[in-house]
């Protein structure tokens, strides 16, 4: 179902192609999109093609589209493409958002950022990670996040940097859930027992992102689920929730490079809880699960390969 309300901002969702991106612009007719290399199916929304590396076309777009809140789902997410191009990812990941930023604040647009889960702190208590807490980055990926943070609220106070982690259906998805939900009789996975995290679903968090788009929230929030679950469980029900009968195999992450932390729960921003109600992990997986296409399939062989942030 679209969401539509005639009272909401003009949104500027900038990475319709991607993940969250994709599920912002379905749910929400009014909300605009950019691509970059792939396209997006048909979604009825308003779309325009922009590299972000280009200051000039980012400026072009938002004179010509006029938002009043730009979200920018843009980045480079595979933790090892990360490591293998630091440059690379320092300037999707932390100099295009800073960029962004700095436009919006000049416009006096808003802005919302996407952040990670993925920081190492020096304890693994929930009640430790929180907004004040002092994260440190254990490969490319997470520094250039943790960059990226300071450096989008520096430029502009006014902007909100949304720390998550999300699992769901995307038409380009070749993530570890999507994997799972598509997966068959004889594919063996691998579920991480030392590793714990509280991610959403994907479209609990676009209805949070709507809701904040409504309201007054600056800063730095945490938009994850109350339940911290770790990888293992998390893979099992997905795997019962899917009716596949594959098979999943209890491990522990491995000690390879690049390093990952184990402990990736954020206590969430309590202020969110008011705005939308965040089931448990089961019920938002399973409502992911039922969103997939009957026919969705894709090479298995192709989609291991990845390894992304989130699942
Ligand atoms: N997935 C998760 O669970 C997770 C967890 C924590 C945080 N996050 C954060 O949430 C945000 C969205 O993640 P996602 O998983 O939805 O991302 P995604 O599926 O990897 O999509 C990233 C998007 O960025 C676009 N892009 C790449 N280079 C570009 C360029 N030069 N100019 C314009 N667009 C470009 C890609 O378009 P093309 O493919 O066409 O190049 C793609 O649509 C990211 O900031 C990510 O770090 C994600």
């Amino acid at each position: 179902m679209k969401i539509r309300d005639f009272n909401q901002p003009r949104v500027l969702v900038l990475g319709a192609a991607g993940i969250l991106g994709w599920n912002l612009l379905r749910a929400n007719e009014s909300f605009i999109g950019t691509i970059h290399k792939n396209p997006v199916e048909d979604l009825g929304n308003q779309i325009y093609r922009l590299d972000i590396s280009s200051r000039g076309d980012f400026v072009k777009l938002i004179d010509k589209v006029s938002p009043s809140l730009v979200i920018n789902c843009i980045g480079m997410t595979d933790v090892e493409i990360c490591e293998s191009r630091p440059e690379a990812a320092y300037a999707l990941n932390t100099v295009a958002p800073r960029m962004i930023a700095k436009e919006c604040a000049t416009r006096g647009l808003r802005f919302f950022q996407l952040s990670t889960d993925h920081f190492q702190s020096t304890t693994d208590e929930i009640n430790d990670r929180t907004e004040i807490t002092q994260f440190e980055a254990t490969n490319q990926y997470s520094l250039t996040k943790l960059f990226m943070e300071r450096q989008v609220l520096l430029a502009n106070p006014k902007a909100l940097v949304v720390r998550t982690n999300f699992f769901g259906y995307s038409p380009s998805s070749k993530s570890f859930f999507s994997q799972l939900v598509t997966s068959k009789s004889g594919d063996t996975f691998t579920g991480y027992k030392d590793v714990f995290f509280n991610p959403l679903g994907v479209m609990t968090l676009v209805h949070l992102l709507t809701a904040m788009s409504k309201i007054e929230l600056t800063g730095l929030v945490h938009a994850v689920s109350n339940d911290v679950i770790s990888k293992l469980d998390f893979a099992k029900i997905v795997l019962d929730a899917s009716g596949t009968s594959a098979s999943l195999v209890s491990g522990l992450l491995p000690r390879s490079y690049p390093k990952r932390p184990h402990f990736l729960a954020l206590q969430p921003t309590e202020s969110l809880l008011s705005l939308q109600q965040v089931g448990s992990i089961e019920d938002m997986i399973r409502t992911e699960v039922n969103r997939f296409p009957p026919s969705q399939e894709f090479s298995t062989n192709e989609a291991k390969g990845r390894h992304s942030d989130g699942l």
